[in-house]
């Protein structure tokens, strides 16, 4: 056997022990699959002092993460840190300028410099990967770039972020409270480290951002992704929307809109029958349309230690083979820019939820802000609310452009009937 790839892990987190563990435990499978050892030399955190439940005493501990990527004992820096900018982006540029592989599982990291890293690394001939950014387990950046390379794909879809889809399920599963289930999801170690990058949407971004640009050629646009999380997705729509025969989940969607990039995370209404409407807990799955390869799914655990470890552990696999392509399919520099598409005549069904004032003729009003507005309802359900004066109206529209929606809202605006902000969630319909 030929020598060992001595990988350098910075960041021992949940994503970092897991890493450990893997390795420690497939250590021999691994050299028999990769025909050389893989072998962790150094280590860095914040903290030396903490038990973290694996053994590092075998590894050299570095107080100061930096010093990897001079390190000539070192052949590739794994940052499991975190963070788009900040030691993480400082450690990868210099890693990759010194000509070290670098292997992350940072999305914000890559969406927002992933191509000036890619510019870097193709520079200086040194690796850059990052399957354990996008869908934690699944190979669904290997699988986009190498096997389905021979395809046009202008279309990429699916759930991204694990914690969100955890905290979905459970509450219609068993009807828990949303910061109760966000609680679980962080202690299971699914979370970000600021939950608000998973439940504000941004992380899916992140991730969506990156798959665009790998499937469509395109450049990394993280600032063009149309982005909206859960944080306004109530008990009362999940309830509404399995009544109207609907489940809830949070949806990362791309395409390419005649040449230019439509990219938009956003809660969605599924229908019951609809392949990702059955993706429960962390789990994630995505959808790629090739024109020869049809429709591609791709689905697995989305987040955790050992589904992300795993996905890590793989691109160190890829190193020691010597099996490495171009970070985005393509040199960054074929990358090309895209316009962001317009949305205002995109078409489908629209879930609407008005939280109104329970008195004669609000119906009347929202009816005819509807029908002013071109929108014709397909289903309606105004459930009972206990006590109070107020009404929940759930509506579900047929296909309409989405500025009819608008029009319909923008003349409710002001109305004294509403008592919220009405919610708008597009139904999927690809
Ligand atoms: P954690 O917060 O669990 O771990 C982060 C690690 O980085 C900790 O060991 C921490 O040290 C160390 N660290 C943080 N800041 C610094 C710093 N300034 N200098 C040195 N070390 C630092 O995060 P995760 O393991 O969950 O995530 C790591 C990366 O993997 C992130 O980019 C995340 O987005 C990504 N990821 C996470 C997944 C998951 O399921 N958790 C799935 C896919 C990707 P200390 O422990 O001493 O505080
Ligand atoms: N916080 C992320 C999620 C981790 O919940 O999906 C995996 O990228």
């Amino acid at each position: 056997m030929t020598e060992a790839l001595r990988v350098a892990l910075a960041g021992l987190g949940t994503v970092g022990t897991g890493v450990v563990r893997l390795i420690e435990e497939n250590r021999e499978l691994i050299a028999r699959r990769a025909g050389r050892p893989v072998e962790i030399v150094a280590v860095s955190a914040r903290d030396r002092s903490r038990d973290r439940g694996v053994d590092l005493s075998g590894y050299r501990w570095a107080d100061d993460m930096a010093a990897f990527a001079q390190a000539e004992d070192i052949d590739v820096v794994c940052e499991l840190v975190g963070g788009s900018d900040g030691p993480a982006l400082a450690l990868a540029r210099d890693a990759l300028g010194a000509g070290k592989a670098l292997v992350t599982a940072n999305k914000a990291l890559i969406a927002h410099h992933g191509l000036e890293l890619a510019d870097i690394a193709e520079r200086t001939g040194a690796p850059l990967l990052f399957e354990a950014a996008v869908a934690g387990a699944i190979p669904v950046l290997k699988g986009l770039r190498e096997g389905a390379a021979a395809n046009r794909i202008e279309r990429v879809y699916g759930i991204l972020n694990g914690t969100c889809n955890y905290v979905l399920s459970a509450m219609e599963a068993d009807g828990r409270d949303f910061d109760e289930v966000l609680s679980a999801a962080q202690a299971i170690g699914y979370a970000e480290a600021d939950p608000a990058f998973d439940i504000e949407g941004t992380d899916a971004a992140h991730k969506l951002s990156i798959l665009a640009s790998l499937c469509f050629g395109t450049r990394l646009d993280f600032a063009g992704v149309e982005t909206r999380g859960i944080t306004q997705v109530r008990a009362e729509d999940i309830a509404q929307a399995r009544a109207l025969g609907y489940v809830i989940r949070l949806i990362g969607f791309a395409e390419l809109d005649e040449g230019k990039l439509f990219q938009r995370v956003h809660p969605c209404l599924l229908p019951l029958a609809h392949p990702l409407a059955r993706i429960d807990g962390a789990t994630n799955a995505v959808v790629a349309e090739g024109n020869y390869s049809g429709r591609l799914l791709f689905q697995g655990a989305g987040a955790g230690d050992g589904p992300t470890a795993s996905a890590v552990v793989a691109d160190l696999v890829d190193l020691a083979r010597g099996q490495v392509g171009h970070s985005f399919a393509m040199p960054a520099s074929a990358l090309e820019p895209a316009e962001t598409a317009e949305t205002g005549h995109r078409s489908g069904k629209v879930y609407l939820r008005f939280e109104v004032a329970d008195k004669v003729g609000v119906l009347a009003e929202i009816a005819a802000a509807m029908r002013d507005a071109g929108v014709s309802v397909e289903s309606l359900i105004q459930p009972a609310l206990a006590g109070g004066d107020s009404a929940l109206i759930a509506i579900v529209t047929h296909e309409v452009e989405e500025r009819c929606i608008d029009q319909a809202l923008q003349k409710l605006a002001g109305s004294d009937s509403l008592q919220a902000e009405p919610m708008v969630m597009h139904i999927l319909n690809a």
